[in-house]
């Protein structure tokens, strides 16, 4: 039994996170950031951010919105991580532009129709090759959602056959390309990655280390569980708490927050996007005691992130204390586009920011 009930860590990175855009952004703007530093902004609005220009004016909108919200966005650590939107007809010299001038530090690959505004996405890879080649040539990481839309293809099998038909020969043919397979679900992705060389890391959410598909659908179906990829079996989530404690340098923290109002998720066809950006320290804490590796939970949340992107851990640091009281954090956040509710792990958290 551990007997720890204060930690203090360098300040985390959210390496996946969706603001989203207008009354949206505005109000989920501060809830987002309330503890994180830097974060890896992704580009699925509608329409999406596809050129280094729309990155430039996305993230003008974002400063502007966090600055409303009473923000600081001066200091270093609040840096927002831009990266553009994978089509086939992104240019390279416009990507490459984008990276140099450091505002873009990823392009983001969303196989079309795969996920929530994914329909600009890739069909046919051949086609994006000459600019896999760019980004492997300037070390700039390629992100993607990892899951095929073949419609043969089973929801719950969709990540583990896009490592074989998709991520593993992309990987040989663009040689020294940089790949975050991003929110990793199943032990297929654990067991790929733990076996790359090197130039692979993976993210993986707090809602996977802690949700499995029964808590999705036994007893009547969550609509704020539902997100893709699909929450897996037990086993699956089970790897992932095994990955992500274990000190691996691959494993690294990505929340992907992804707010929509509550009316668009509890609905006929309701809206993939699980909101956990207001109690994601809180779940990370829980998960790593339970698994006695508080010790490394810094590695995870706030140094392996920063280690695959090449940028330096934040100097500021923040410390988790263990209450007896459960943490209280709102059950829903209200914007302008309508309320959203906050991730409910279904279990009380004890770990608190202080
Ligand atoms: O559940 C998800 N929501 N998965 C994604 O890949 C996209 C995201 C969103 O933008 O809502
Ligand atoms: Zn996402």
């Amino acid at each position: 039994m551990s007997m720890i009930d204060h930690l203090t860590i360098r300040r985390p990175d959210d390496w996946h996170l969706h603001l989203r855009d207008g009354v949206m952004l505005e109000g989920i703007v501060s809830p987002s950031f309330q503890h994180i530093g830097r974060a890896i902004i992704m580009p699925n609005l509608v329409p999406p951010v596809v050129r280094g220009d729309d990155a430039r004016a996305y993230r003008d909108r974002i400063l502007k919105a966090m600055e409303k919200a009473g923000l600081e966005t001066s200091s270093a650590h609040r840096q927002l991580l831009m990266t553009i939107y994978l089509t086939e007809t992104t240019d390279p010299d416009d990507v490459e532009a984008a990276a140099a001038e450091g505002l873009v530090h990823a392009v983001k690959l969303y196989p079309a129709g795969a996920t929530t505004n994914s329909d600009s996405g890739v069909s046919r890879i051949d086609t994006v090759i000459p600019v896999l080649e760019r980004m492997a040539d300037v070390a700039l990481p390629l992100c993607v959602h990892g899951e095929v839309t073949d419609p043969e293809v089973d929801i719950f099998d969709r990540e583990a056959v896009f490592i074989d038909r998709v991520l593993d020969p992309v990987r040989r043919r663009v040689d020294g390309l940089r790949v975050v397979m991003e929110h990793v679900t199943t032990d297929d992705a654990v067991a790929y990655v733990s076996a790359a060389s090197s130039g692979l890391g993976a993210t993986i959410t707090p809602h996977h280390l802690m949700i499995n598909r029964n808590h999705l659908l036994v007893g009547g179906i969550k609509p704020h569980y539902y997100c893709l990829p699909i929450v897996k079996r037990e086993r699956h989530r089970l790897a992932l708490r095994k990955a992500a404690t274990s000190g691996d340098p691959r494993f690294f923290l990505g929340t992907d927050s992804a707010p929509h109002a509550d009316h668009t998720k509890e609905a006929p066809c309701g809206c993939a996007g699980v909101f956990n950006a207001p109690n994601t320290l809180s779940c990370l804490a829980q998960v790593f005691e339970e698994e006695q590796a508080l010790d490394k939970l810094e590695a995870f949340a706030s140094l392996h992130g920063p280690a695959f992107y090449r940028l330096p851990p934040n100097d500021e640091v923040i410390t988790l204390t263990k209450q007896h009281e459960p943490v209280r954090y709102p059950e829903k956040v209200d914007t302008e586009a309508g309320p959203v509710t906050v991730f409910d792990p279904g279990t009380p958290l004890y770990w608190n920011v202080t």
